[in-house]
């Protein structure tokens, strides 16, 4: 997993993120489930998540504790096609951002898993 860090650093994941909520903030299935209020936060809060997964500072659990990322994502109605689409909204910022391999390989398969893990309802 460090290759990942090695590669692209904070900034490409920083980057990264922007790209994927900037297709959020537009999307008719996943943009309503985001407090409209507070979408700098929620930026946030996902990219220092990722550099803290990834190797780099460990700011995210300093400042939210341990991520139990299932249960925080509790308050959601994640199905199949909420997972579908947050994976597909990705793909697409990874393509905008031409992360090149590994990396490319190793972020999509932790978010293929992560992202299945998150379901809380049949369908
Ligand atoms: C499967 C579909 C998913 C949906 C619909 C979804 C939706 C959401 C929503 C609505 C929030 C609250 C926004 C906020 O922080 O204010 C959130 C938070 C978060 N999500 Fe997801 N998410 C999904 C998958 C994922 C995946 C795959 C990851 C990790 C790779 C992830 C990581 C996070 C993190 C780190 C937070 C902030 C947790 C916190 O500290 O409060 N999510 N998500």
């Amino acid at each position: 997993m460090k290759e990942v860090y090695e590669q692209i650093g904070e900034t490409g994941l920083r980057e990264l993120v922007a790209a994927f909520y900037r297709r959020v903030k537009e999307d008719d299935l996943l943009g309503p489930m985001y407090p409209d209020s507070d979408w700098q936060g929620a930026e946030e809060r996902l990219a220092d998540f990722l550099v803290y997964r990834f190797g780099g500072s460990q700011k995210y659990i300093e400042e939210r504790g341990h991520p139990r990322l299932r249960m925080r994502h509790m308050p959601f109605r994640i199905g199949e096609a909420e997972r579908d689409r947050w994976l597909q909204l990705m793909g697409k910022a990874m393509v905008e951002q031409t992360i090149a391999e590994p990396a490319a390989g190793l972020l999509e398969d932790f978010f293929v898993q992560t992202a299945d893990f998150m379901r809380n309802q049949q369908g």
